[in-house]
């Protein structure tokens, strides 16, 4: 029977090479580049801000593990392009890309549909799919050059499953982002591709403005905000070769929200 990594518990992503695309911030990127050198990873950390990609690179080799700082700006195709080849310039392949950037609050006010400008709504979309096809359709191209398959995870949203008030164009490219990993997993299956989604509830981070609250939080059924370290531990098995039958799937990370009932 073929080995499909089960054997690799300890260090799931042990000898690959991954690009995380936002990984240099203080929240889910930055626990995504954690948790992927910790498992075994040598880690591309590609960010806007010089500053955090630099310092997010410098903490993983200071801890031992392979890492390089790439810049650039993920609203450039140019950019995308690059941050693939430097990243198979730096390790010598690419095994896994994560596409962090998003949000809507950070890029874009928060307003009923009716109050929305155009220009709102297309950044919002930008910075949550248009971005994202754009780095999948680059790293998919290398991915067929070297012939061996790759991992595509996106951290999703809540918004893009449930209701999402005043931030109606985030919940629709959120939801695009989960609709783009079911099409490249049909297109690419038999090229040994995958790509799926960390959907996150509330995690608790710099941009979400949210600590997490000793007192708990009854809107949640767990009575917890997520920590950035809940969503960069699905991230990590998504990408690993313990999950290398799933494929086009939205893996929910929210602390039970998304299920909760009327009654419950
Ligand atoms: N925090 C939450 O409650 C929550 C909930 C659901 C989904 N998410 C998703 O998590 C992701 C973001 O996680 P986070 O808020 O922890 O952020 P983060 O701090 O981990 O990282 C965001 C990084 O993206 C970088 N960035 C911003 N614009 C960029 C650009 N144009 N090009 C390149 N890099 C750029 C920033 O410099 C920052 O380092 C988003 O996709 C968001 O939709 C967050």
């Amino acid at each position: 029977m073929e080995d499909h990594g089960v054997s690799s518990f300890a260090a799931p992503l042990e000898g690959l090479s991954a690009l995380v695309i936002g990984g240099g911030g203080d929240g889910i990127g930055r626990a995504v580049t954690r948790a992927f050198a910790a498992a075994g990873a040598s880690v591309a950390v590609a960010d806007v801000v010089a500053d955090r990609a630099l310092a997010a690179s410098l903490e993983l080799t200071g801890n031992g593990a392979q890492a390089v700082p790439l810049i650039g700006n993920v609203r450039s195709m140019a950019d995308l392009e690059g941050f693939v080849a430097q990243t198979v310039e730096a390790f010598g392949k690419i095994d896994a890309l994560v596409t962090v950037v998003g949000g809507q609050v950070a890029f874009v006010p928060a307003v009923r549909l009716h109050e929305m400008v155009d220009e709102d709504w297309d950044l919002a979309y930008e910075m949550n799919l248009r971005w994202v096809a754009r780095a999948s359709r680059a790293v998919i191209r290398t991915f067929l050059a070297q012939g061996f398959g790759g991992s595509i995870v996106s951290v999703g949203s809540v918004a893009g499953v449930m209701a999402a008030p005043t931030q109606a164009a985030y919940g629709a490219a959120k939801a695009g982002v989960a609709s783009l990993a079911r099409t490249v997993a049909a297109e690419y299956a038999r090229d040994g591709i995958r790509m799926n989604v960390v959907t996150c509830g509330a995690i608790a981070t710099a941009v979400a403005n949210a600590e997490p609250d000793p007192d708990g939080v009854p809107e949640i059924p767990m009575g917890r905000l997520g920590v950035p370290d809940d969503a960069a531990s699905a991230v990590v098995y998504l990408s690993s070769p313990l999950a290398s039958y799933i494929t086009g799937q939205s893996l929910v990370v929210d602390g039970g929200v998304s299920v909760r009932g009327p009654f419950s």
